[in-house]
């Protein structure tokens, strides 16, 4: 009796036994397999290649598989990850940023992002695109954009004497409201606004460019007046303004200019090309050009400190933002 049992117990000892042996060896086997292709993943190489998992998932949101590849090929290096930080990054530009991040070493990141996104890595007037009249008030034009010698907003109205020097004077219907509200407020407050340059067609800032290329030499020209077809005056949106008992050098010493500092915004309205931003700009600073942008672009690109080239680049040509 007691061998039958024996007997009997036997075979479901081996089936247990080898129902055991059979589970152990396919988690073993799963877990094989799972380590072996997490050894294969991007995460696992960028980790061995010294990457943290807040870098790895910044680079995973940020770039592609081809960028990630390609850093495998080379020593750790920190700026690439800070370029990627950078508020105005833009990831369709990365190429041009590595490109540029690798002939400028020393460049801070905030200018790679910069440069690029305002198209600065090229030489002015080399890379000649036409502006986006569909944009309107936010249409951009400047010395990588242009428009054509035809083009003249269709909206421009006559400015009064009121409010400019001189009798010929256009500007954009909707500018000139916003410029009549500024010119009304700054006028309670004792301040005198005046119009000096207004529109001006291809063939007018032709005459212009000319003048100075005639008296200055190119280079000189080339920073501080644009080629025709490259100025914001042909748009129709741009105001030279100047106030009483002053020139363009002495504009920014008058309680004039420090009133637009202040509240030029509010209206639409941006001082264009800043002090110290002549290298995004691509020209030196002109206290007196106001550029119309509306409300809202004007107070963000005050707010957030930068000029029109970079929120063109960053908030309206970058429709993923
Ligand atoms: N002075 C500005 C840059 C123009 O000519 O449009
Ligand atoms: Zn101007």
């Amino acid at each position: 009796m007691k061998g039958k049992r024996r007997l009997k117990k036997a075979p479901i000892i081996i089936l247990l036994t080898f129902i055991v042996l059979v589970i152990v060896g396919v988690s073993y086997t799963k877990k094989y397999i799972e380590e072996s292709n997490y050894k294969k993943t991007i995460d696992y190489k960028l980790l061995q290649a010294g990457y943290d998992k807040d870098e790895i998932s910044l680079l995973k949101e940020k770039t592609d598989e081809e960028f990630m590849n390609s850093l495998l090929e080379i020593d750790y290096d920190e700026m690439y990850l800070n370029i990627l930080k950078e508020k105005y990054y833009i990831k369709s530009n990365l190429k041009k940023y590595i490109d540029y991040y690798e002939e400028h070493l020393n460049s801070k990141t905030y200018d790679i992002v910069s440069i690029v996104n305002t198209n600065r890595d090229k030489e002015y007037y080399s890379d000649i695109k036409q502006s986006d009249t569909s944009k309107n008030y936010l249409l951009i034009n400047n010395k990588y954009y242009q428009l054509p010698e035809d083009y003249e907003p269709n909206n421009l109205v006559d400015i009064s004497v009121q409010h400019a020097y001189g009798k010929d004077n256009k500007i954009v219907s909707e500018v000139y409201e916003a410029f009549k509200q500024m010119f009304n407020d700054a006028k309670k407050e004792n301040i005198t606004l005046i119009i000096n340059s207004s529109y001006r067609s291809f063939k007018e800032q032709k005459e212009v460019y000319n003048s100075y290329l005639q008296k200055h030499g190119v280079e000189y020209t080339d920073k501080y007046a644009a080629r025709p077809g490259h100025s914001e005056h042909q748009t129709g949106l741009a105001l030279d303004l100047t106030t009483y008992n002053t020139t363009g050098d002495t504009f920014d010493q008058t309680d004039t200019f420090k009133w637009l500092q202040e509240n030029a915004h509010k209206y639409g309205f941006i001082l264009r090309y800043p002090k110290d931003k002549e290298k995004i700009t691509g020209y030196n600073y002109e206290s007196w050009h106001y550029r119309y942008v509306g409300v809202d672009a004007a107070t963000k690109i005050k707010e957030e400190n930068i000029t029109f080239d970079e929120y063109y680049a960053y908030y309206v040509e970058n429709v993923s933002n």
